[in-house]
């Protein structure tokens, strides 16, 4: 057997990866396990998270173990005029999961280009990540956008509604941007184009056209068209949904999907801002490709059975809501038999319909949309708020129809030299709501039953979902403030809408033409 047979899966990649970056001129560079944490306290926003694990040196410098390899690399390299650095790596870095929510060893492999970079070494490192995804998976998608589109689309927007609009555009969610465009007349117009590149369709040469008719920043559409030309036009979609990274991400920027992951397992793009925020002159661009996501790639499936790989998984609210919104997805098409039977099955399929229905208590829809064990579901605009999922928000489905409140006792008063006391399911949207108006709080987070709490005098008020407002009369509690309207939103798997991107359009535009209906 040969050495390389022997290597676990995740060796294995890195092998080829070492092979595939050697192949372009890359040089290893390798690290210790700490660096000086100032390393990282000025550029925490470029970190994918802020938590890093801290010690004191002997001779007592603050250090830590490294949560990041570029920001080494860009320290290792220097501004050169004509000069490119081509550095590539594989190291552990220590960070706390977005899935799990607590510190993991995460192997990372990946590469720097840093220096007096042209279109060709752009176009370079978006091939190589394109041919990372495809030394380990056969159906890969990079989704490719620049970030100078966007930033385009968006001049002249105040700041405020700069982050809404960041905020529909990478959920995908058109209802909220053209909302938003009726709401403010005079920004109408780039809200209505930010909707439009939610749904750009066809094929790439299709989309650049339609974005030169919506008036798209030439010199980036440009450098987009010339960096996508330069990529295997089978497995790359434009994708203007891609926008966490503005902060340090200026120019072209990418995620690599895999059929079966549920998460990027790809990230990377242009950074000239992290450049010049690190007092760098040189122009900079890399990517991470985050192994621990790919240890998983080659098991099978728990309840899927391989052939059912291309059925819509949809993930329905348990209770009243589920049963209103499966009775929208059957008029639209996709019924499953036996669903509303009185048993406790939780899995329905339609094999016909290619579609197969899970019952989920309402507040872990998003979990397992997100996770991807759901292509699909139906959740909450409370839930949405709540847990921030990195989700698709793909249409308001008009029904589950109720408002987020604080209410409290009739009569109450709010004293402000004292913290006030909040009881709540809704601790995020609490904190967030007190926080804009600058009040105090003291969170206590309850599981159920909320209107309880002001009654025996354990809160001073509640942050609760009122529908007709009997449960608040029945024990003598009043609203004081609506915080914002809920309704039942339809949501998607980032992974998911790459690889089925048709059933999910297919299924959307059946329960869209419902929602018109029902209007
Ligand atoms: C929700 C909410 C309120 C009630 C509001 O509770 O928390 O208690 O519905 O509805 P209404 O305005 O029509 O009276 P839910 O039924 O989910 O039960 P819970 O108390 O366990 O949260």
């Amino acid at each position: 057997m040969s050495e390389i047979q022997t290597l676990r899966g995740e060796e294995k990649i890195i092998q080829k990866l070492r092979a595939l970056y050697y192949s372009y001129g890359y040089r290893l560079f390798r690290m210790r396990r700490f660096e000086e944490y100032d390393l990282y306290a000025g550029n925490k926003d470029f970190l994918s998270s802020p938590n890093i694990i801290t010690f004191t040196d002997t001779n007592g410098k603050l250090m830590a173990l490294k949560p990041d390899v570029t920001l080494s690399i860009v320290r290792s390299t220097r501004d050169e005029a004509g000069k490119v650095s081509r550095i590539c790596y594989d190291e552990n870095v220590y960070r706390v999961s977005e899935q799990s929510g607590t510190f993991r060893e995460i192997m990372q492999a990946g590469l720097e280009c840093i220096g007096d970079l042209g279109a060709s070494e752009l176009a370079e490192v978006a091939r190589l990540a394109q041919l990372s995804l495809g030394a380990v998976s056969d159906k890969a998608v990079l989704s490719i956008t620049h970030m100078g589109i966007v930033e385009g689309f968006m001049c002249g927007l105040p700041q405020d509604l700069r982050a809404a609009a960041v905020s529909g555009l990478s959920a995908r969610n058109v209802s909220f941007l053209e909302n938003k465009a009726q709401e403010n007349p005079q920004f109408a117009k780039v809200f209505s184009n930010l909707a439009k590149l939610c749904t750009l369709s066809g094929d790439n040469g299709e989309i650049f056209a339609c974005l030169e008719e919506l008036g798209a920043d030439k010199k980036a559409l440009d450098e987009l068209k010339a960096v996508v030309g330069k990529l295997d036009g089978s497995s790359v979609r434009l994708d203007f949904s891609i926008l966490d990274g503005m902060k340090y991400y200026n120019g072209i920027t990418f995620r690599g999907y895999m059929d079966g992951i549920p998460v990027p397992v790809v990230s990377g793009g242009q950074y000239d801002k992290l450049m010049t925020r690190m007092g760098r002159t040189s122009r900079a661009a890399g990517f991470a490709v985050y192994l621990d996501f790919l240890e998983r790639l080659s098991e099978k499936p728990g309840v899927q059975p391989e052939d059912k790989g291309k059925m819509l998984r949809v993930a329905l609210p348990k209770g009243r809501l589920g049963e209103k919104v499966y009775s929208m997805f059957a008029r639209a098409g996709y019924d499953c038999p036996g669903i509303l039977d009185d048993s406790r099955k939780l899995i329905f399929e339609n094999r016909t319909k290619g579609i197969s229905y899970f019952w989920v208590k309402p507040s872990d829809v998003a979990v397992y949309v997100e996770r991807g064990a759901a292509d699909i579901g139906v959740a909450g605009k409370d839930i949405i708020d709540e847990y921030s999922p990195d989700v698709y928000e793909m249409l308001d489905l008009k029904t589950g129809i109720c408002r987020m409140c604080v209410a409290a006792k009739k009569g109450f008063a709010d004293n402000t030299d004292m913290t006030l006391r909040v009881a709540t399911k809704f601790a995020n949207i609490a904190g967030r709501y007190y926080g804009s108006v600058g009040r105090e709080i003291d969170v206590i987070h309850l599981n159920g039953s909320i209107e309880l709490a002001p009654v025996l005098g354990m809160s001073d008020v509640i942050v609760d979902i009122v529908e007709t407002g009997t449960t608040l009369k029945e024990n003598g509690l009043e609203v004081i403030e609506t915080i914002m309207p809920i309704s039942a939103r339809l949501i998607a798997n980032k992974a998911a809408y790459e690889f089925k991107k048709q059933e999910i359009l297919g299924v959307m535009s059946g329960l869209r033409q419902i929602v018109e209906e029902k209007a």
